[in-house]
């Protein structure tokens, strides 16, 4: 066990940094279910407590996995999925929120994790024919059964964490925040702090392109799913990539890598808060250490300021999902 610090998610407590799990089943080409066990693994050896799934991941693959990877070590751990999309990857998506699916959804859950409760069950999209109380409401008699600790919401708007709020404590927001992608700060940002509930930013690493890893497509399995994101579309990657360089720059100028930068410059978004936890993904040992050292990397005020003049708003070329996707959004 290292000494990764621990935050707080509303009145659930996880270590600063979480472990995405997605990768491993979803979205960003094959992998391998000896090497993915063995990074949730080590990620628990080293102090890290937030396992992050989903349902969608692999439809259903994902969550078996970490399952199997937790096995005698439960109590290590803090298990979080997310239940919403009634597809599976490729087929049209179909939020559901209505009540008998949220029970269905979490009893599915628990069977591939193979425990008797999850820690943090959040809803992945908000389903906008059926309002906010009922899902949230139906979500809060899980609670009530035992079957899950803690509630969360993803890529919620403000009006709908609000009403959610009411119906049962909201302990986190899990949405899409990095250097790249910075809706959340204008008003979610404000409105979690006030409200006691924790945020936790996926993508963290602008799946993985801040990180200067990824300088084409080319190299990308043909189904991973950047190969459509508009920012890794050509005309848009170039640009983007200039403001990796830049980033690559300050790293270097720290002795850090571009990645530690960017998950640096996160944790400090949180400040004296202590409420925000990025959940990085990998499917790689080399690459999860590299990114819990990011907790280490100091940044001053100036230094802030430096990094966020490398990566302006106005300079991200491309949105951050394609059309379609966007309108599963809710704002
Ligand atoms: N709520 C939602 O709607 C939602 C949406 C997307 C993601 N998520 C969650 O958030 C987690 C993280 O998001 P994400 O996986 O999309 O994006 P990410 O964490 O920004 O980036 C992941 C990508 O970066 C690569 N990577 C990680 N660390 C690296 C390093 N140090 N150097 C070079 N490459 C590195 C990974 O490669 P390898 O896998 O090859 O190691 C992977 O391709 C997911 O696992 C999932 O649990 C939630």
């Amino acid at each position: 066990m290292t000494d990764v610090p621990v935050r707080r998610l509303g009145a659930l407590a996880v270590s600063a940094q979480g472990l995405g799990c997605m990768g491993m089943s979803h979205a960003y080409g094959a992998s391998d279910d000896t090497d993915s066990i063995a990074t949730v693994r080590r990620a628990l050896d080293l102090g890290v407590t937030l396992l992050d799934t989903a349902d969608f991941y692999g439809a259903g693959h994902n969550e078996e996995l970490v399952g199997r990877a937790v096995v005698g070590r439960r109590d290590e751990v803090v298990l979080a999925t997310k239940f919403g999309f009634a597809n599976r990857l490729g087929e049209p998506t179909r939020i559901r929120g209505d009540a008998a699916y949220v029970r269905q959804a979490c009893d599915a859950s628990l069977r591939r994790l193979g425990v008797d409760h999850i820690d943090l069950y959040y809803q992945h999209r908000v389903d906008p024919a059926v309002p906010i109380e009922e899902t949230v409401g139906a979500m809060a008699e899980l609670v009530r059964a035992g079957k899950v600790r803690h509630l969360g919401l993803s890529e919620a708007g403000a009006a709908t964490v609000r009403r959610a709020h009411v119906v049962h404590p909201i302990a986190a927001l899990q949405s899409e925040w990095s250097l790249w992608t910075r809706g959340l700060e204008a008003e979610i940002v404000p409105l979690c702090r006030e409200s006691g509930i924790g945020l936790v930013p996926f993508s963290p690493l602008g799946r993985g392109f801040l990180t200067g890893r990824y300088r084409s497509v080319d190299g990308l399995a043909e189904n991973d799913i950047r190969r459509g994101q508009p920012r890794f579309a050509d005309g848009n990657l170039e640009r983007n990539l200039a403001i990796v360089a830049r980033l690559d720059e300050l790293a270097a100028a720290r002795g850090v890598t571009a990645g530690q930068l960017a998950l640096a410059w996160l944790h400090h978004r949180g400040g004296d808060h202590d409420d925000v936890v990025p959940i990085p993904g990998t499917r790689r040992q080399r690459y999860l250490e590299e990114n819990l050292a990011a907790l280490a990397v100091a940044l001053s005020p100036e230094e802030l300021a430096t990094i966020e003049a490398a990566a302006p708003p106005e300079a991200i070329a491309g949105s951050r999902y394609d059309a379609t996707s966007l309108t599963f959004v809710d704002d």
